[in-house]
């Protein structure tokens, strides 16, 4: 019933001469998911993907593809494919000549080189661009092209680091849709790199959420969302209000999960006045000033219309998280 594992990393640990790295990562992939490596800057996902992709040694653990122990293996030998943030195409082939390059060295036919390259132009929807210079083209259609020219070599595992990060929102959007399109077409297995956690839940099968070189949650958008594992989590996937106990815990509450009423201070789980309402296309938030701090609450625009600045409300907290200070234990309340 269960996909059979494709990629297994065990118990790896890749450190700098400085310290800073990666510690005990543990992580399985199936045949045909796609995992995103997910967290801020530093922390250590590139670190991992190179060591995936053959292009760091690890100081201690194992990498397995097929359950085959693969660390030992150059780049080259190992069935995996990386795409880098910059874009890597060679600014002085075309468009076929990058794409044909990687299969000329595998000693297919042209004609089936041919017909490869037109297949899977037409999949990243770049059909009628071979004969283009890198520097005739889009960002994001160089992207496409680094996508494709990867996917051609057929590799069993795909690393792909920020491939979108310099694209503007719109088209990163569109390149998002299309890569997992292509993704489950062809069934590849896919981790993923991003420090983008919207990009990540929209992607992913699984996120593997990282914390200065740990893994601190894996799970699929929605375990992730609903059950944030940690404070750090909480803060980093989706919008969070904190609220500091007099017992030193905090309580977490998501927008969506926070009622207004009108009224003075008393009901609710706090009070409050009122000091933004604002329109986010499609529903509004409104920012409640408390001796707390700030609660942000996510209304309708029927919900919106009955507040105004400086209004007394109170807020009732329906489904929150509750976190330990300075520990990582949460308990859903
Ligand atoms: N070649 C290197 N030599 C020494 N330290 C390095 C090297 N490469 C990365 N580091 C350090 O290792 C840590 C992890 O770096 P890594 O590049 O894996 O982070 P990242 O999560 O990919 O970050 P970003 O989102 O900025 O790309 C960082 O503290 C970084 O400064
Ligand atoms: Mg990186």
């Amino acid at each position: 019933m269960d996909k059979p594992t494709k990629l297994e990393i065990r118990n790896m640990t890749k450190l700098y001469k400085n310290g800073d790295g990666v510690r005990n990562i543990n992580l399985s992939v199936s045949l045909g998911e796609l995992v995103t490596l997910l967290g801020p800057s530093g922390c250590g996902k590139t670190t991992i993907l190179r060591t995936v992709g053959g292009f760091l040694q690890c100081d201690s653990g194992k990498i397995l593809i097929d359950g085959q122990d693969i660390s030992q293996l150059p780049p080259e030998k190992r069935p995996t494919a990386m795409v880098f943030q910059s874009y890597n195409l060679w600014p002085h082939m075309t468009v076929y000549e990058n794409m044909a390059f990687g299969l000329k060295l595998r000693r297919i036919s042209k004609q089936e080189i041919s017909e490869r390259i037109t297949r899977m132009l037409d999949l990243v929807k770049m059909a009628g661009f071979e004969k283009k210079y890198p520097n005739q083209m889009s960002g994001g259609q160089q992207q496409r092209i680094a996508i494709a020219r990867s996917l051609l070599l057929e590799p069993q595992v795909l690393l792909l680091d920020e491939p979108f990060s310099a694209l503007d929102a719109k088209i990163r959007s569109q390149m998002r849709e299309e890569l997992r399109k292509i993704q489950t077409d062809l069934a590849i297995t896919v981790v993923f790199v991003t420090h983008d956690q919207e990009e990540a839940m929209a992607l992913s099968d699984r996120i593997v959420v990282m914390n200065k070189g740990s893994v601190e949650q894996i799970g699929t958008p929605g375990e992730i969302y609903e059950n944030p594992a940690t404070r750090y989590i909480a803060g980093f996937i989706g919008e969070m209000n904190f609220i500091e106990q007099r017992d030193g815990t905090t309580v977490a509450v998501r927008p969506e999960n926070v009622r207004l009423e009108l009224g003075d201070a008393t009901g609710g789980d706090i009070g409050g006045i009122v000091r933004t309402i604002m329109m986010l296309g499609h529903f509004y938030e409104i920012a409640v000033g408390t001796d707390k701090g700030i609660v942000k609450a996510f209304a309708s625009a029927e919900e919106a219309a009955q507040f105004k600045h400086g209004d007394l409300v109170n807020c009732f907290f329906d489904g929150t998280y509750r976190y330990q200070p300075n520990s990582d234990q949460t308990e859903n309340v």
